[in-house]
Formats: C-alpha cells, sequence, structure tokens
C-alpha cells in the first residue's frame, strides 16, 4: 500500500502565483512523482494507492487557503485518471477527503477537530470496503451518500469506461 500524505496548507489570498505554485508542488506534483516512483512496485504486488487529498478537493476555502484548495483539486483529478489507468492491473486508487484533523497543519485553528487515530481507522476501514472516496471522519461523513450519486462520479465512471474502451 502506498499512502501519499504529505501536504502543506499555507494561507494566501490567490494574489502571489509562488504560493500556488508552492502548493502544487508539495500537493500535486510531490504525489505525482512519489507515485511513479512506487508504480512498478505497487503494481507488481497488485495494491492499493491512498490519496490524502481533503474536502477542499471538492468545494475550496476562498478566503482562508484557496491556493491549497486548488492544490487538493488538481489532485483529485490525478487520482481519478490513475485510477481508471491503473484498474486493469488490479491496482486500487482511493481519494481520501478528510474535514479538520487534530494535527499541526491545524495547530491554532478553532475548528472542531478529528483525531488522526480516528481517522487513520476509518481510511482502513474504508479501503477494506473499497470506497473509492473516503469521508472518514464526522464532518465530512455526511458527503458520502451524496458522492455515490452525484453527477461528479457518475461522470467519472463514464468518461473512464470510454477510456478503457477506446485505448
Ligand atoms: N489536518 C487537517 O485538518 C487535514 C484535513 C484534510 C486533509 N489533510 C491532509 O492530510 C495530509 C497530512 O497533513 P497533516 O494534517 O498531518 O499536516 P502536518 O501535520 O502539517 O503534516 C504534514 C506532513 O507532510 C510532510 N511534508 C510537507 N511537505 C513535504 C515535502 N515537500 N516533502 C516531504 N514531506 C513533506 C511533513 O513532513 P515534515 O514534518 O518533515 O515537514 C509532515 O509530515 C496532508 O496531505 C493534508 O493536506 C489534513
Amino acid at each position: 500500500m502506498l499512502i501519499n500524505n504529505a501536504g502543506i496548507a499555507l494561507p494566501d489570498d490567490l494574489t502571489d502565483p509562488a504560493v500556488l505554485e508552492r502548493h502544487l508542488a508539495v500537493n500535486l506534483f510531490g504525489t505525482h512523482a512519489v507515485t511513479q516512483a512506487f508504480l512498478p512496485a505497487v503494481t507488481r504486488s497488485r495494491g492499493v494507492i491512498v490519496n490524502i487529498l481533503s474536502v477542499n478537493a471538492l468545494a475550496p476555502l476562498p478566503f482562508i487557503i484557496p491556493a491549497y484548495s486548488v492544490s487538493k483539486a488538481a489532485a483529485f483529478s490525478l487520482t481519478q485518471s490513475l485510477r481508471a489507468r491503473v484498474a486493469g492491473q488490479g491496482v486500487r486508487v482511493h481519494a481520501v477527503l478528510p474535514g479538520p484533523v487534530d494535527t499541526d497543519m491545524l495547530r491554532g485553528s478553532d475548528v472542531p477537530k478529528s483525531s488522526p487515530e480516528s481517522v487513520a481507522l476509518a481510511i482502513f476501514d474504508a479501503v477494506d470496503n473499497g470506497e473509492e472516496e473516503i469521508f472518514p471522519d464526522p464532518a465530512s461523513a455526511p458527503i458520502a451518500a451524496y458522492w455515490r450519486d452525484s453527477p461528479a462520479k457518475l461522470l467519472e465512471r463514464q468518461l473512464a469506461h470510454v477510456a478503457r474502451g477506446s485505448s
């Protein structure tokens, strides 16, 4: 199992492209680079890739962390494409979309947070259950039921099928 967990979140206002690039470097290109490095081994073992994203992949926090949100949305799209491309080789690719978790990233923020331990356990349970998108905490969990039948998920399935058929 490859877990892409590393990430940064810096407050910004979208005025400085360097801040956007910094987020993309870690949250998108870091995930991409590590995945490419380990993909042969994961494929040989018919393993699992778990990308730790955020609910902000689905909807941004425009006045707090918009650049982070852009990078997580991009990493979600990367996750979806990778999922389709390696499915035929027996590799499963999961997207984890947590709400606030009590780690250094949210130190100083007084929003309600879930414990890292509870989130980690929920992620492993959901991977065992084969859930493609994982909403591992009380803040994100209500999205799960809507997500499965959402237009975005239906379209993802349709387009992945078209891609397989035409390759
Ligand atoms: N905390 C939340 O509320 C929350 C919510 C949704 C999603 N997430 C996601 O959860 C993941 C883990 O975040 P966290 O909450 O545990 O944040 P964290 O406490 O700030 O930890 C971030 C981790 O990423 C590593 N990292 C950052 N930049 C790196 C780089 N360039 N190369 C290698 N490692 C790097 C850090 O390593 P060093 O300590 O060595 O720098 C650290 O281990 C992230 O992808 C984050 O976006 C967090």
